[in-house]
C-alpha cells in the first residue's frame, strides 16, 4: 500500500540500524558482519551498500588498511552503478569520496570513471570537471589536463581553476609563457577555493621570471613565504622536514660525508673516462625533460635513482657505480639521484628548485675546458665547475645554470640525506 512501509523496508531498516549500532560501539568485526549480511540480503538497495562502503572506509582509517580501503571502494562502486534517480548531495558526496580514495591508491583509470559517471550525471556543475582536471594533474598526465580545462573553459570561461589547470599546460606543454601568464595569474589572484597551493604559486612565479617579470616574482613568493608555502623566498621546495640547516653552498667538512666523498674525488678520472666513453655512443644519454632548459643541450645519464641502483646502466659504468656503492648516503638517497650531466655549450638552465630539502646536491667535474665562461647560480652566490673540483649546493634554492662557451662541459651529479637527517627518517621518508 502507498505511504506505507513495506515489511521487507521494516527489516531492512532494522537491520541497517543493527549494524550502524555495532558500528558506534567500535565492535568493527561484528559491523562488518552485519554489513555483509545485508548487502548480501538487500542486494537491490542502494543504500546497504553505500553504508557499508562507509563503514569500511572508517575502519580502514582506523587499522590503515589498504586492502578495506579496496573494499570500502568496491562498495562505492556498487552504490555508485544503481541508475534510478539517486541525485542527492549524498550521491556526489559518495562519488567524491570513492575518487579521493582511488587517488591515494593510485587507481587513476578507476577515478575517471567515477569522474566522467558523475560528470554525466551532474553536467551542469563546473567543480565535477575541475576535480577530473585534479585527478590528471595528480597523476601528471598534463596532455589529459591539457583537454579536459580546455573543454570546461568553452563552457566556464572565468572559472579560475580551469584556468589555473590550462594556464599549468600552457606553461607545461606549450612553453607559452605569455599565453600562459594571464591565466595562471587570474586564478590565482582570484583567491578562490583550490587555488591557494604551494604548486600554483611556484607555477606563476616561474612564468613570471620567465618571462623577464623578476619584480612580481620575487612579490609572489614573498606572499608565499607569508602564507608558510615556501621556507624562504629562495628555498621553495615542496617536499620538506623542518628545521633542517639551510644554505646555498656547503663545505665538505659540515657534512657527514667528508672521507667518502675525498675518496670518490680522488678517482674523477676514472670516472671521467666511463661517462666519456658513454657519451661517445648515441641514446646514452636522455635530454632533459621538465622544460628547465630555455636554450642549448643538456642531457643525463641517470645510475642511480631513489636510492635504487639502476642495474643495466650500472653495468656499463662499473668503476663509478662500484666507487657509488661505498657511499650509501648518496646511493641509498631516495630523495635524490646520481647522474652523469652533459651540458653543451649555449645553454641556459632557467631559475629552478629541487623538490626537496632532504638532500645536498654534489657536482664532481669531470670536464670543464671554459670555467670562466659557464656559471652555476645559487640564490645570490655564484660560482662554476672545475676539472676534478667537487663542490656541494643544496639545490633547494633557487638555482640557474649558464653555459657561455664553445665546449662540452661534464659533471657527476650526486644527491646526498642531508646530514641533519636521522637514520629513523632517511628509513621513513618517501621516496622522490
Ligand atoms: C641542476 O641541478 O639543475 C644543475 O646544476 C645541473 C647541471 O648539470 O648543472
Ligand atoms: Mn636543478
Amino acid at each position: 500500500p502507498t505511504g506505507a512501509k513495506s515489511v521487507e523496508d521494516e527489516l531492512f531498516e532494522q537491520e541497517l540500524r543493527r549494524a550502524q549500532a555495532e558500528m558506534i560501539n567500535e565492535n568493527h568485526a561484528n559491523a562488518l558482519r552485519a554489513f555483509n549480511t545485508l548487502t548480501n540480503t538487500y542486494a537491490h538497495k542502494p543504500l546497504a551498500h553505500l553504508r557499508r562502503a562507509q563503514a569500511l572506509e572508517r575502519i580502514a582509517e582506523l587499522r590503515r588498511s589498504n586492502q578495506m580501503l579496496v573494499d570500502a571502494i568496491e562498495s562505492y562502486k556498487r552504490y555508485l552503478a544503481f541508475d534510478e534517480s539517486i541525485t542527492s548531495i549524498e550521491y556526489r558526496t559518495a562519488g567524491e569520496r570513492c575518487i579521493e580514495h582511488m587517488r591515494f591508491l593510485g587507481h587513476t583509470q578507476q577515478a575517471v570513471d567515477i569522474h566522467e559517471l558523475l560528470i554525466e550525471r551532474y553536467p551542469e556543475e563546473v567543480q565535477l570537471r575541475n576535480q577530473l582536471s585534479l585527478t590528471y594533474l595528480m597523476s601528471n598526465n598534463l596532455f589529459k589536463l591539457r583537454q579536459v580545462s580546455r573543454d570546461t573553459l568553452k563552457r566556464w570561461p572565468q572559472d579560475p581553476l580551469a584556468q589555473l589547470h590550462f594556464g599549468l599546460t600552457l606553461k607545461q606543454l606549450d612553453s607559452d609563457y605569455a599565453q600562459a601568464l594571464p591565466y595562471l595569474q587570474r586564478a590565482i589572484d582570484s583567491q578562490a577555493a583550490g587555488t591557494q597551493e604551494p604548486y600554483f604559486y611556484l607555477a606563476l612565479g616561474e612564468t613570471l621570471q620567465r618571462l623577464g617579470k623578476q619584480t612580481e616574482a620575487l612579490q609572489l613568493y614573498e606572499r608565499g613565504v607569508k602564507r608558510g608555502y615556501f621556507a624562504s623566498v629562495y628555498q621553495r621546495s615542496l617536499y620538506n622536514v623542518p628545521r633542517l640547516r639551510a644554505q646555498p653552498f656547503w663545505q665538505i667538512v659540515d657534512t657527514d660525508q667528508v672521507e667518502e666523498l675525498k675518496q670518490l674525488q680522488r678517482n674523477w678520472r676514472s670516472i671521467r673516462n666511463e661517462a666519456l666513453a658513454l657519451l661517445n655512443v648515441k641514446g646514452n644519454f636522455q635530454l632533459e625533460a621538465e622544460q628547465l632548459r630555455d636554450t642549448g643541450n643538456w642531457q643525463q645519464f641517470e645510475l642511480f635513482a631513489r636510492g635504487q641502483r639502476l642495474q643495466r646502466n650500472c653495468q656499463r659504468a662499473p668503476i663509478t657505480c662500484a666507487l657509488l656503492d661505498k657511499l650509501p648516503a648518496a646511493s641509498g638517497c631516495r630523495r635524490g639521484q646520481i647522474k652523469f650531466s652533459a651540458m653543451q655549450a649555449q645553454t641556459h638552465v632557467w631559475p629552478h628548485c629541487g623538490p626537496t630539502n632532504c638532500r645536498l646536491r654534489a657536482h664532481l667535474t669531470l670536464v670543464a675546458p671554459e670555467p670562466h665562461l659557464t656559471s652555476l647560480r645559487v640564490a645570490e652566490q655564484e660560482r662554476t665547475w672545475h676539472e676534478g673540483d667537487l663542490f656541494i649546493f643544496d639545490d633547494s634554492f633557487e638555482h640557474e645554470v649558464w653555459h657561455n662557451g664553445t665546449q662540452l662541459r661534464l659533471v657527476l651529479i650526486l644527491d646526498l640525506w642531508h646530514p641533519d637527517l636521522t637514520v629513523e627518517q632517511r628509513r621513513r621518508l618517501t621516496p622522490i
